[in-house]
């Protein structure tokens, strides 16, 4: 089979320090002077991909080091240079596919421009991630007892790449879609492009918070490097479910709203046994802060094409074509990729945290009543 690598970057200074633990203590404003000057390198070698009728993959994780807000402030060719230079790397251990994690898909023209310049074919994930993230709310809706058909839906970041799709996905299965973006000339025409395909009603506005405060189910899918979803703006009972990376749903939820079930949209589990060597200290795992067996879905697309043997630049851009996302969801499903089990906010999600936070959402609406 095909060998596949993924460009990572950090999220967080956490992350940074998760890698590097000697950079605990440093200010973040050298930690940000450093990383914008390091090159890329090979941080983990991922083996063990297996699917059930015997294909395996391996690849690597290739780190282009610049946080999201570098890679939507610095200038695009600097950021580009980087990110190409990660898939270099790659390329020289082997790899025939590339994968663009979090940021690295989202910066300019959503991986366009970096796929006509890779010596190989290059793909953001979005797709997969599409279809993950759609189920994950969903599932999210049946644990907290929704009934979707009668449910207001709120895409924010409904003019993205990952957005965009998941509202023509979301609307078959509910009464009123919402659009929220922050472009609002943007969001119009393209609400206007999709509005009489849509089979449910559907509206757009640039305020999540009144967005907000009429939804059941939420998906976030924005390049936002702040929270903006916020424990006060929610209904009692809602389900957000959080595709962004970096998470933009604020960890005040989490204290605040018991009744409110988080879900983060795209971890997979991967068939096989999955192991994330790294590259540079030999016998050490890597650690992304994942559950072992899973990974992102964007990361699960990338190694779905090298399984199939389909190097090709799969997704890129914005304007997603729908039956890629089927194709690819089918694909990933026959190779035994599956949702991995809920999390949020970094954490599992516990069966008993699941039934309290039905059951507080029960009794606050009882309450009000
Ligand atoms: N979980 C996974 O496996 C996975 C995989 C791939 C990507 N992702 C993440 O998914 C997110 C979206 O990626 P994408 O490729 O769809 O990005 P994109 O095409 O650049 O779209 C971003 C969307 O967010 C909106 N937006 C940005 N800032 C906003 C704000 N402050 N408030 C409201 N809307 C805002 C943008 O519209 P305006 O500019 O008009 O606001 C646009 O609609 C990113 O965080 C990315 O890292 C996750």
């Amino acid at each position: 089979m095909a060998k596949f690598c993924f460009v990572i970057h950090p999220l967080s200074f956490e992350d940074v320090v998760r890698y590097e633990p000697g950079a605990k203590g440093k200010g973040k404003p050298i930690i940000a002077k450093i990383l914008e000057w390091m090159p890329p390198w090979a941080a983990a070698h991922v083996t063990g991909v297996r699917t059930p009728d015997g294909r395996e993959t391996e690849g690597w994780f290739v780190a282009a080091p610049l946080l999201p807000a570098q890679m939507l402030e610095m200038p695009r060719e600097q950021v580009y240079e980087r990110i190409l230079g990660a898939i270099e790397i790659g390329v020289g251990l082997g790899a025939e596919v590339a994968g663009l994690g979090a940021f690295t898909g989202v910066v300019g023209d959503g991986g366009v421009t970096i796929a006509e310049r890779a010596p190989i074919p290059v793909t953001t994930g979005n797709s997969l991630t599409i279809a993950a993230g759609v189920r994950s709310l969903f599932r999210g809706a049946d644990e907290m007892g929704i009934d979707a058909a009668r449910a207001t839906a709120v895409v924010v970041g409904a003019t993205g790449s990952i957005g965009g799709a998941c509202v023509e996905l979301i609307a078959p299965h509910v009464a009123h879609v919402v659009l929220v973006a922050r472009n609002e000339t943007r969001l119009r025409k393209f609400h206007e492009s999709i509005r009489d395909g849509l089979p449910c009603a559907s509206s757009y506005t640039t305020d999540i918070s009144t967005a907000v405060q009429r939804a059941d189910l939420v998906l976030t899918a924005t390049s936002s490097t702040q929270d903006i979803i916020e424990p006060e703006d929610l209904r009692t009972g809602a389900v957000v479910c959080e595709v962004s990376l970096p998470h933009d749903v604020s960890r005040r939820v989490a204290a605040e709203r018991p009744d409110v079930l988080v879900v983060e949209g795209g971890n997979m589990r991967v068939p096989g046994e999955m192991r994330w060597a790294r590259v540079r200290e030999q016998g050490e795992d890597f650690d992304m802060g994942l559950p072992r067996g899973t990974a992102l879905a964007c990361m699960s697309e990338t190694m779905v094409l090298a399984l199939e043997n389909r190097c090709e630049s799969y997704t890129l851009g914005r304007g997603i074509d729908l039956a890629k996302v089927r194709e690819i969801d089918a694909l990933a499903e026959r190779a035994g990729f599956s949702l991995a089990d809920m999390r949020a906010f970094d954490l599992p999600l516990s069966r008993e945290q699941i039934a309290r936070t039905r059951a507080a959402a029960e009794e606050r609406r009882a309450a009000s009543a």
